[in-house]
């Protein structure tokens, strides 16, 4: 079975109230991490690369490990670039063999986006790949581009953007951000702008981006082992799971990995100093990172037993 797109993902995702995982992956343990926890629980998943991920670990050994992926899991795989930066970037990763890319035009004006996203979703369909884009901007980090402030979606111009484009999902900024500092002080997503969204948009897939809720429980444990990590706070669970419900039916995690395995690794190594063997902290990250995305399967995404 070779990868998918995340077309039938996302309808029956709409219809049947839940979302999908996306999640980033650097190398083979966070893969098998996230594939083997979809496995177990028979979920579709979104592996996600961002351009970072294509530098550090190389196209083509991150296209083969996910091809091994889908060979071994038989589950339902889709491959997507995170945050493509412009054609060039949709083009190489449609032709190593992505089934979905992100054309992210959100810090560019609205006529700019609109021509960046339709000229990736026509070379896009043409080659049977389908394509996600972002209108308003989350506030925090994305790459090397920085924003203070949240640009929450105007509900209005994300009609005409879908109409004008014909993209096949949409990131929407309503409070989320990325990283693992989210909120200064208490959490507060939009909710209603994504209500409006979905009013306006019906049967239309919304993604949500910068969607890690920072456990709690790995930050004391990366921080108890050496970590400095101070006031991490991600987007709390229950209110994902609202999300999941309504039109969003991808939801972005990194951080949330990242996390796990930082501090599974400062965990083994601390408590066993004479340790030097890569596969005993890595594959105890590798179990940290299966343990936390079977979670987020049951209690956040919904997605179990939807194959
Ligand atoms: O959107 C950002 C993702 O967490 C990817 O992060 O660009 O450091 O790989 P990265
Ligand atoms: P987090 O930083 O919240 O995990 O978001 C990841 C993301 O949105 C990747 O595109
Ligand atoms: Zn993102």
């Amino acid at each position: 079975m070779p990868l998918v797109t995340t077309k039938e993902m996302f309808k029956k995702a709409l219809e049947g109230n839940y979302a999908v995982g996306a999640f980033n992956i650097n190398n083979m343990e966070i893969l098998q991490g996230v594939v083997n926890a979809a496995k177990a629980k028979q979920s579709p998943v979104i592996i996600q690369v961002s351009s970072g991920a294509l530098k550090y670990a190389g196209p083509k050994y991150l296209k083969a490990m996910v091809d091994a992926a889908v060979e071994d899991t038989g589950i339902d795989i889709a491959l997507h670039l995170d945050h493509g930066a412009d054609f060039e970037a949709c083009k190489a990763a449609i032709e190593c063999g992505f089934t979905s890319v992100m054309i992210d035009g959100s810090h560019y004006d609205y006529e700019e986006n609109v021509a960046k996203t339709k000229e990736v979703v026509e070379y896009a369909h043409a080659r049977g790949v389908v394509v996600e884009a972002e209108l308003g901007v989350l506030a925090g980090v994305e790459d090397d581009v920085k924003s203070d402030v949240h640009i929450y979606t105007d509900p209005d111009q994300a009609v005409d953007f879908v109409k004008r484009t014909g993209v096949d999902s949409l990131a929407i900024a309503i409070g989320t951000s990325h990283g693992a500092y989210k909120f200064a002080g208490e959490a507060k997503l939009r909710f209603d702008i994504l209500e409006d969204i979905q009013d306006k948009l019906p049967g239309f897939p919304i993604v949500l981006h910068g969607a890690s809720s920072v456990d709690p429980a790995s930050v004391e444990t990366c921080n108890k082992y050496g970590g400095a990590i101070a006031g991490a706070k991600g987007i709390p669970e229950e209110m994902l799971r609202t999300a999941a419900s309504m039109a969003v039916c991808k939801i972005n995690m990194d951080t949330d990995l990242r996390l796990a395995l930082t501090a599974a690794i400062r965990e083994v190594l601390a408590e066993n100093p004479k340790e030097i063997d890569p596969r005993k902290y890595l594959g105890e990250g590798r179990k940290r990172i299966q343990a936390l995305v079977e979670r987020k399967i049951d209690e956040v995404l919904g997605s179990a037993n939807k194959l």
